[in-house]
């Protein structure tokens, strides 16, 4: 056999294999398991996991940023400002922005599909209803002076300040909120809503619940962010720009 007959049988052979059986061949995928460009994602579980889980948990929970899997969370928030967090992300913060127009991935349509999936998947029809709930947003002007006074009637049986030890007067706190690096990385909106939502994945309680029996005002609220906001620094330790430019500073 020449080397050209060599050829042509190999090729026959070849061609034999792949027009008969070449689903056959490990390797070769499934029917319906074709690689998906990842613009065409828009599988909630997918696209959370992908883009969302490692600041935020993975299931909702027990991440660095805000627990999402909260139905106080989700009954306060409405699906514009989800929408739009998630777009354009927080600025001087560590919340990215994820809408393609803001130099994102994510396009329009996996947006949407992230905004449906957490109410599916985290809110609760009719939660909080009724309840005496501080509002999400305030335009509010909040009074600092005042608000150190609501830290110490409903936050400082478990929170420390500034740089104090978590160990004082024989009884061990948690951490404390007015540590420069933790104020340096989140905006004034965002604590609201942890203070109005609570982190239950960790043990911080809600509005209600930061003194058992006596719920939190909106204003004391607004106050007591107002505190935590004039607690920031400029630049603890890291070269943040000044607070006007990032939006840290924006008041609520
Ligand atoms: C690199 C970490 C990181 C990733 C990734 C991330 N986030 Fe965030 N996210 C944050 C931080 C930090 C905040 C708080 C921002 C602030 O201080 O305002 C936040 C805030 C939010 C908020 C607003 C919370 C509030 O205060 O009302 C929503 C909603 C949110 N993220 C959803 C998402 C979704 C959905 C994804 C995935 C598409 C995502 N995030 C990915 C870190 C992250
Ligand atoms: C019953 C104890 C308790 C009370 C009361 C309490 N917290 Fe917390 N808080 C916790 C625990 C536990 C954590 C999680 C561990 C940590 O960060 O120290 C936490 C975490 C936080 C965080 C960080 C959460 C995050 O996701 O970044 C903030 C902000 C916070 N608390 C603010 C407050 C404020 C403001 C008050 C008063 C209105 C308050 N806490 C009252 C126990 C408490």
């Amino acid at each position: 056999m020449n080397a050209r007959q060599f050829l042509s049988g190999a090729f026959l052979l070849a061609s034999l294999v792949l027009t008969a059986g070449c689903e056959r061949f490990p390797g070769y995928p499934h029917p319906g398991s074709e690689a998906m460009r990842p613009d065409e994602v828009t599988d909630f579980s997918r696209l959370y996991s992908q883009n969302c889980s490692a600041c935020h948990g993975a299931d909702g929970q027990y991440g660095p940023a805000i627990a999402l899997a909260n139905p106080e969370y989700q009954a306060i928030v409405d699906d514009n400002t989800l929408r739009s967090v998630i777009a354009n992300g927080e600025q001087g913060t560590l919340m990215p922005a994820f809408a393609q127009s803001a130099g994102g991935m994510l396009t329009d349509a996996q947006i949407d599909a992230l905004v449906k999936g957490l109410r599916q998947r985290w809110a609760r029809s009719g939660y909080l209803q009724g309840a005496d709930v501080p509002p999400y947003k305030t335009d509010k002007q909040g009074d600092a002076a005042h608000g150190q006074q609501v830290f110490q009637a409903y936050c400082s049986r478990c929170h420390v300040t500034g740089t104090q030890p978590l160990n004082t007067g024989g009884k061990t706190k948690t951490s404390s909120i007015t540590d420069g690096s933790y104020l340096a990385l989140i905006s004034d909106q965002s604590l609201r809503a942890i203070i109005i939502a609570g982190r239950p994945d960790l043990g911080h309680p809600d509005w209600r619940n930061a003194q058992p029996g006596h719920a939190m005002s909106d204003q004391e609220v607004t106050d007591l962010v107002a505190w935590m906001a004039s607690q920031r620094q400029q630049t603890p330790g890291q070269p943040y720009p000044a607070q006007d430019e990032t939006g840290r500073g924006k008041k609520l």
